[in-house]
């Protein structure tokens, strides 16, 4: 597209921002509360409602009060929920087998959601980590991150979210071959219409420090995650990843972290038109949350402002901490 305009005075382009209707007229994008997922943090107890230091106004629930925020989230029209656990020390494990407890915390909190609030979408994520005495996304031998082995009991821990009734599955361990695993013993196993939402792009980031911290991970994690997330220097592997994964099955796919990689979401969203996604992670969030606290920036602005860029670069939705906050906004609440 060429845009074609005629000289100054003739052309003068402050003339279509000069009202609010007029700009309203003109506005090329729009964020609506059906753009949001709204990750949540669930953890073992009952009424308990557990802040999270380096996330303001993010907590952790117990699964009683998850199925009050998930109804809460359904009342604002937010179509999706996405389930990550605080497990208990005492569950984490090299062989991580409490991944596919069909009992599990997760697994429990979707069924408690499900049988409450039936028209809400949830979304849980696929990796090792929680439950990993190691901290990390895939098995840990002899100090190598485990490819195949690791598949196997990512096939496993999808297989039980989807008994437990889970819509939308987010595998986030970026191991190679996974996604086709779980999509064929999906399938096998008749649950034929569970989504799959790839953590296609999903780079090796300091911005995961929070969220790390809320689902207990920081202090088991040894050494880092660059054997398996991506490199921040690279953007042609990202459409790598992306291809490969949508030939696999992926119905959606995501970028990870959000803001410093729009480049790749609208890369991503001109190269396949697929269904793409950004997660706004912890670490974007306790910014904008930590620089509105001290008086340094306006947080409901800079909220919009960073979810609207979202939209610009393409993407179809936004997993974000703001999602409720936003969409009491966004309906005048
Ligand atoms: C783990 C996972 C991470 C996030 C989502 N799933 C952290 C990591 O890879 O270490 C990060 C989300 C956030 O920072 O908000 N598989």
């Amino acid at each position: 597209m060429i845009p074609i305009s005629a000289d100054f005075p003739l052309s003068r382009l402050r003339r279509t921002r000069q009202t609010p209707a007029i700009r309203g007229l003109v506005r090329e994008n729009t964020l609506t509360v059906d753009d949001l997922i709204w990750p949540i943090f669930v953890r073992e107890g009952e009424g308990v409602k557990e802040p999270v230091a380096s996330m303001p106004g993010v907590n952790r629930l117990s699964v009683d009060l998850i199925v009050e925020a998930a109804q809460e989230a359904a009342d604002l029209g937010i179509p999706a929920i996405c389930l990550f656990p605080y497990t208990d020390v005492a569950l984490k494990t090299a062989d991580c087998a409490e991944a596919w407890n069909p009992d599990n915390l997760s697994n429990r909190a979707t069924r408690a959601i499900k049988a409450s609030v039936p028209n809400i979408a949830v979304m849980t994520d696929v990796a090792l980590d929680p439950y990993n005495i190691d901290g990390h996304d895939g098995f840990v031998v002899d100090g190598e991150i485990v490819n195949d082995e690791t598949t196997e009991a990512l096939v496993k821990q999808a297989l039980s979210q989807a008994e437990a009734g889970v819509d939308i599955i987010g595998p986030s361990d970026m191991m190679d071959g996974r996604i086709g695993a779980i999509r064929r013993a999906l399938e096998d196993a008749g649950h034929k219409n569970v989504l799959l939402l790839s953590y296609a792009a999903k780079y090796a980031s300091a911005f995961y420090g929070p969220f790390r911290d809320a689902v207990g991970a920081s202090g088991a994690l040894k050494g880092d995650k660059t054997t398996y997330q991506m490199d921040p220097a690279n953007s042609d592997e990202a459409l790598r990843l992306v291809a490969r994964d949508l030939s696999e099955g992926a119905d959606m796919v995501m970028i990870k972290p959000g803001l410093p990689y729009l480049d790749i979401c609208r890369r991503v969203k001109d190269a396949f038109g697929a269904p793409t996604y950004a997660y706004q992670v912890s670490g974007e969030y306790a910014m904008i949350m930590g620089a509105a606290q001290n008086g340094w920036i306006d947080g409901d602005k800079a909220m919009f402002e960073s979810l609207m860029a979202f939209k610009r670069a393409g993407c179809d939705g936004i997993l974000t901490y703001f999602a409720p906050a936003v969409a009491r906004k966004l309906r005048g609440r």
